[in-house]
């Protein structure tokens, strides 16, 4: 049976690659986004946040697992990319993604507290000052997509009503 260490590590892993997941999904999004300029701005800012949280899991994967796999997180990040393809074809595509985005920004809110716990309960008490970067990171963004989602609609009711491709 796996301990709390043992459990802790594989959480890590698993968070490493929802944030490559995070990335194949948001990259795609950001490219497409045409009539909503203050969210291309906060997904942009929060790729690169991304990408910092992924360097502070590779370092907290550092002091506990020298073996990782890689493999793994391609297969998972691929599964992102076909994630954000699946809004493609909406003629939404825009109001969509923004409760894809949110729900995929409270999954990890969920997976930084549970490996928080995790971390302290296994003696890696000096982790949890990074994890809790990352965990106020995605409430950050958790926050502020939940602020955007009736703004966000209204303006696609509002462009689409006056004859306007707004989807993106
Ligand atoms: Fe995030």
């Amino acid at each position: 049976m796996p301990n709390t260490k043992d459990i802790y590590t594989t959480g890590l892993r698993n968070a490493h690659a929802m944030e490559n997941q995070a990335l194949s999904i948001l990259r795609p999004q950001v490219k497409r986004i045409e009539h909503y300029p203050e969210v291309a701005e906060r997904i942009e800012q929060h790729i690169g946040e991304t990408e910092k949280q992924i360097e502070r899991l590779d370092q907290l994967l550092e002091r506990v697992d020298g073996d990782r796999s890689a493999l793994k997180d391609t297969a998972l990040s691929m599964a992102g990319s076909m994630a954000a393809i699946g809004h493609t074809m909406a003629p939404d595509e825009i109001v969509k993604n923004s409760f894809a985005n949110f729900a995929f920004e409270n999954y990890e809110i969920a997976a930084y507290k549970s490996l928080v716990a995790l971390a302290e309960g296994s003696g890696q008490a000096d982790a949890v000052s990074l994890l809790q970067a990352n965990l106020d990171e995605e409430l950050a963004m958790a926050e502020w997509l939940d602020k955007h989602i009736q703004p966000l609609t209204m303006r696609y009711a509002s462009l689409s009503s006056g004859g306007v491709d707004a989807k993106n």
